[in-house]
Formats: structure tokens, sequence, C-alpha cells
């Protein structure tokens, strides 16, 4: 199945001839397009990276064996994890490789990919990972100044000697990556982190002031559509409350644009950078939020100036679902791949994995999940050291073995994914003749209250006309023909509602009947029947648990 349906992404997407001509047998990754949906390619096929990021100090010989065992239990299948620039170049212009040798052989032995994080220049806006000999000369690898002339815990992206060394120790870092891993082990890699400055909006140096006097240069203008109402319009004349934001990204943008540009000249690996975010649903005024880094006003600002990064990409430590989806949005753009670096692996945030692969996500990697620090364990609760891992756990069981053929059909359009959303018991997700109809919290025969709390998460994909792919947790999926909204406000046409079947017969409408609904295991990618599922398994539609189950499943009308 796997074959035909990349073979039909090949054909219909204008990308078939170039991957036809990679003839290596490990092809770079690469990002692609076709109409406005994007996939990683991993060894020429699209790849869903269901990552776990470690903690910051956590890639040392010391800790890694804290990393793996978390990362066995997860089920994950790609380890993010820093590479320091304090420990890759010691003294100026020397290079010690051997983290990055650590790192790659250790992944491979678990046979898990890697997305590298370079703690460069920015890291949570300071400069806390520049090589000592850096710190020690701060006249020259400068802070940024604030409005009262003090120096700031956070680099001045106007500091020439900072930029240049960071160039061209990422650039050290990309060639040696280049050399060291043909079979491409590390798929992405994150230039910086977090970039932006807290506690002030801007530089104020004598450089930057002159700058922020002089014209809005005319890329940033054409990417924010703005008309500059006299020529040469400064950045307050055009901008004005957002001015001193916008001027602080162009300056970070365009730093981290030409880190990123020079390695990628030497190792063309796709290259994203993180998010510290702001409110998505009421931002506040700027100095509410880290200024300067990639947060949703300023994506513009950053495609512009730093085009050799791929993706903008949020760092998403939010609960309320409404603001999380939002910044899903923000985040899913035509130029923009969903991808999610960091996030809570909580149990109530879980599901939202499903919010993201339903936008077409390339990677989602909860924060954190290493065993380097102390997990409280609870009297009674003798699991309770992998309570945090668990919910991406329980996530990973069901998707992993699936991934690729969720990429694949992501890729193609066919597939679609929900998460619970507290108050709405339903949802509807429609495929051209049919709707899959997700309904939680059904409890037997009743009517969808919504599960006690909001667990609940669904993936349909379209194998055919009348085939699909169905999998989740803690709902109900049942399909129903195609109807206007009108019809279904009706009532004629509400399977999966819970209501008795007397109720959706209707002359006047088509009904689904299942054909057959087949219960599979994933082994080595491929969807392997193991039983049909008929009578109380499915007369009130396709039932979901807390277990990973999938299903392949074929419906016709009568
Ligand atoms: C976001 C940063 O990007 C991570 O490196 C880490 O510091 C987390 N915050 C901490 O929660």
């Amino acid at each position: 199945m796997k074959t035909v349906i990349f073979a039909a992404v090949l054909a219909a997407s204008s990308i078939g001839c170039a991957l036809q001509a990679q003839a290596t047998e490990h092809p770079v990754p690469r990002l692609v397009e076709n109409d406005g949906r994007y996939a990683l390619l991993v060894d020429g096929a699209p790849f869903l990276m269901l990552g776990a990021q470690s903690n910051n100090s956590s890639d040392w010989p010391a800790t890694l064996p804290k990393v793996w065992p978390a990362v066995e239990y997860l089920h994950a299948n790609t380890l993010e994890t820093p590479i320091y620039w304090e420990q890759f170049e010691p003294k100026p212009g020397q290079f010690d490789y051997s983290q990055v040798d650590m790192i790659l052989a250790q992944a491979r032995e678990h046979h898990v990919h890697l997305v590298l994080l370079w703690f460069g220049t920015w890291k949570n806006g300071s400069q806390h990972y520049m090589p000592e000999w850096m710190k020690l000369e701060p006249e020259r690898y400068s802070h940024v100044t604030n409005k009262t002339g003090e120096l700031v815990d956070s680099p001045s992206p106007f500091a020439a000697a900072s930029l240049e060394a960071d160039k061209r120790a990422f650039t050290a870092f990309m060639q040696h990556l280049k050399n060291v891993d043909p079979d491409r082990t590390v798929l992405m890699v994150q230039v910086e982190n977090e970039t932006g400055t807290w506690g002030t909006l801007r530089d104020y140096s004598p450089a930057a002031e002159k700058l922020f006097e002089g014209p809005v240069p005319a890329e940033v203008l054409k990417a924010m559509s703005q008309a500059p109402a006299t020529p040469g319009a400064n950045w307050e004349d055009v901008f004005g409350p957002e001015a001193e934001v916008n001027f602080h990204a162009w300056a970070i943008a365009k730093y981290v644009g030409q880190v990123a540009a020079a390695g990628k000249a030497v190792y063309p690996l796709p290259l994203y950078v993180n998010a510290a975010l702001r409110d998505p649903l009421k931002p506040g005024a700027p100095g509410t939020y880290e200024s300067g880094g990639p947060t949703d006003n300023v994506l513009s600002i950053w495609k512009a100036e730093a085009p050799a990064i791929d993706v903008l990409a949020p760092d998403i430590y939010i609960s309320n679902t409404e603001a999380y989806l939002k910044v899903l949005g923000l985040y899913h753009r035509p130029d923009n791949a969903l991808f999610i670096p960091e996030t809570s692996g909580a149990v109530h945030e879980a599901r939202f994995l499903f919010s993201a692969i339903g936008l077409q996500a390339i990677g989602y990697s909860p924060f954190g999940l290493d065993y380097t620090r102390t997990h409280s364990v609870q009297p009674g609760q003798p699991d309770a050291q992998n309570a945090f891992l668990e919910p991406t756990a329980q996530n990973y069981r069901l998707i992993g073995p699936m991934m690729r053929d969720v990429a694949h059909l992501n890729f193609e359009g066919k597939l679609q994914a929900t998460a619970e959303v507290e108050g709405e018991p339903t949802q509807t997700l429609h495929f051209g003749n049919w709707d899959a109809v997700v309904s939680y919290g059904t409890g037997g025969r009743g009517p969808a209250k919504g599960n006690p709390e909001p667990i609940g998460r669904a993936l349909v994909a379209q194998l055919k006309d009348n085939q699909f792919l169905v999998t989740g947790y803690d709902c109900r999926v049942d399909f129903r023909p195609a109807g206007t909204e009108q019809q279904r406000k009706s009532g004629n046409i509400v399977a999966g509602t819970g209501q008795t079947p007397s109720a959706l017969i209707d002359s006047k409408w088509q009904h689904r009947q299942f054909l057959r609904v087949e219960e599979g295991i994933y082994e080595n990618g491929a969807f392997k029947f193991m039983r049909i599922l008929n009578g109380d398994q499915t007369d009130w539609g396709l039932n979901f648990s807390s277990e990973p189950e999938v299903l392949r499943v074929s419906v016709a009308t009568y």
C-alpha cells in the first residue's frame, strides 16, 4: 500500500523527477511542498518526526544513559538534543567534534534519528552558550544596550565579531555532519534557540540607533505589505508602536539568516528556528513577550530576511485548547510547514499531536523527556517514574508504526485528524462523498457528551472513494454520506451521534452501511489484517478506547 500511495504522490507532484535523480542510498533529508502541503523526505519518502527533546544539559557522556531509556519507552523515532557552542569551540578556531560524534554513534545504536539544536549566539534570548573566550571579551562580542545605556543579558545582533564567529563555528559543525553522517541520522538542525531579547525591545547602541533612524529596507516593507508614506520613511514612521519589535526582528533574522546560509552552503539539511510565543489570543503590547524572535507578528520579516531557514517553529507551552489551536494555525502557513519542536507532554496536551497532524505537521516533540530530572515517585504508584512520559508514549505507540503512511497520506491531502475540544462532543471531517463524524464520551449507545476530561483524538484517511484508515483514542468514529449542513441539522443524517437506527431511516437520504471493518496492526510500516469487526463492535460506530487500535473500513450506502 505504501508504495502505491507514494507512487501516486510522485505522479501528482512536480518532485518526481528530482527524486528519481537522487540516486544515492540515503539522499539528504529535505522539505518539499505540493499544493500548500509539506513533507519532510527521509530516504526519499515522507516521514513524520515523533520526537522527544532532551533537557538542555543532557547531551553528555554521563547523562545520555538517562536519555535513551526514555526515548525507548516513548517509542520516539527522533531525539532532539543540543550541540553546545562552548563545548564545540573551546579555543578560537579549534573545533572539538567529540560530542557530535558521540551522539551520532549512540543514536545509530538506538536506531533513532536526530534533530541537533545549535545552541550558538542565542539561547532563550541570552548568550550563555558562547564559549568562554567570547564571554571574556564582552566589548568585542557585545550585548544589547538598553534605553538607559546598560548592557543586558542578550547578544547584540549588530555584533559583527559574534556573527563572524558563529558563522565559522556553525559552518564547521555542518561540514563535519556532512562528512560523518552519510546515513542521514540527522534530519534537521535548529539554528540558535529562542532568539530575541527579554527586558528591552531592541538594541539602543549607537550603531543600532543609526539604523533605526534610517529607512526601512525595501524587503521588510514588501514582507509586511507596507508602502512608505514618504520616501525613505524610518521604522517609527512606518510601524508606529510596532517599530522597535519589527526592527529587532529584522536585525536578528538577518544575523541568523547569515549563520544558516553559511552552514547550508556546505550541507543543505533542512534548518529551522524556534519561537518563544506571544499570547496567541490576546497578544500584549511589545515588551510583554520576547522581542525579535520569530513570534507570529513578525514571521514575514523572518521569511524575508532568513531564506536559508526552512521552517519557523513554535514552542508551545500552552494548555488552553483555543490558544493551542490558534498557535497551530498561525504557524501553519502556505509559506511555512508546521513543526512543533517543543511542547508540553502532559496528559491534557498530548491530544494536540492529532491537531498538528491534521495540519500536516512534519514533526512534533515534547520537551524534557529524559530521566535527568527527578520525577517524584508517589507511594502506591510504582510506575510513577514514567508518568511524565506516558501521554506521549501512548501517542507514539499508535502513530509510530504507521508514521510513514500518515506522512504519505497527509502529503497527498487525504488525511484529517482532530482532537477533542471542550464543549464540542462531536466533530465532522469532510471527505468528498463521505463525512466522518467523531464523537466523544458516547458511553454505550447514549448521545455524545464529551469525555469527562477532553482527551479524545481521531485520525481518518481516505484510501479509496469508499475506504478509510481510521484510528484514535477515547472516541467513536462513524461515517455518513455527505450532505449539506442544513440537511444534517434537520436530523435526517445523524450517524455517529448515538441516535437510534430508526431515526436514520428516511427515504430522502442515503444511509451508511459497513461493508467490512478490518482490525489490523502495522508491521514493518504496512497494515496487516487481523480480524473483521462486526456486531457489537460496529453496530454503533467504531469505538476507540485508550488502547492502540487501527481499522481499515469499507463503507457503502443503501
Ligand atoms: C524553551 C527553550 O527553548 C528550551 O531550551 C528550554 O529552556 C525550555 N524553554 C525550558 O522549559
